[in-house]
């Protein structure tokens, strides 16, 4: 059942046919900074145990999380993906979108996401998040943004040598081509921030890293 754009964007990006080389092309294609911004995620969650995944894509988080002893649940949309996730990982997942869960209330510690914001109705996935969450769980989002300065000069060119790359590396010419526009037309920092305290989380907090290039939203549940 489609109810966001984001979820035809989604059908369009994510697919049976670059599935397999996600992992690496998106270790490459941020030179290695997913990696340490999903450091920073599982830093957010330290002290928590049962962790809801949205958005797990091929598990590369749920990995890291499940290496660390933590119990990882997680939600996709995209079934390929899931089927790589299911080769490296033991862990419950389901096939879904992350804005109706099919989780009962407050079954989690904790739930994170890593590219996911932009492509959903925020406030329904933040209400999902206060359902299923127990007191005092803890939300994170993290994704892309549109950095701000001098860096944009040197992301436009980035974003160029991309789509130029996008000719040869076939699977990943719509991602290629179009992950800047979608990433500029998206306010979803604010949205999110704003989500959150609608629905009275507490201690929202919102982080940059790489130069404003991404970012992170956490809150509590109080
Ligand atoms: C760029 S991948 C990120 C995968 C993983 N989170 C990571 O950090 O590597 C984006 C993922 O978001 C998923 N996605 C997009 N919209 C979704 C939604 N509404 N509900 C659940 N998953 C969604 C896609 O299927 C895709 O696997």
């Amino acid at each position: 059942m489609l109810v966001h754009e984001g979820h035809a964007q989604t059908m369009r990006f994510f697919t049976r046919a670059n599935s397999d080389s996600y992992d690496l092309i998106l270790r490459l294609a941020t030179f290695g900074q997913d990696i340490a911004w999903k450091h920073e995620i599982i830093r957010a969650v330290t002290n928590r145990s049962q962790i809801l995944e949205l958005a797990c894509g091929t598990g590369i988080l749920s990995s890291m999380l499940a290496e660390r002893g933590k119990s990882v649940t997680g939600i996709d949309l995209t079934f390929e993906y899931l089927l790589t996730l299911k080769r490296k990982l033991k862990a419950p997942i389901a096939q879904g979108t992350a804005e109706v869960l099919p989780y009962r209330d407050e079954s989690f510690d904790a739930m994170v996401s890593s590219y996911l914001a932009k492509y959903v109705d925020v406030q329904k996935v933040v209400d999902e998040c206060w359902r299923v969450l127990r007191p005092g769980g803890i939300v994170v989002f993290h994704d892309f943004t549109y950095p701000r300065g001098l860096i944009l000069n040197l992301w436009n060119v980035y974003f160029e040598l991309l789509r130029l790359a996008g000719r040869f590396v076939i699977p990943w010419k719509v991602v290629f081509g179009q992950l800047d526009d979608v990433i500029k037309k998206s306010d979803w920092v604010n949205q999110t921030i704003s989500a959150l305290k609608n629905d009275k989380f507490q201690n929202v907090n919102c982080r940059c890293y790489t130069a404003g290039t991404s970012a992170m939203v956490s809150a509590q549940k109080p």
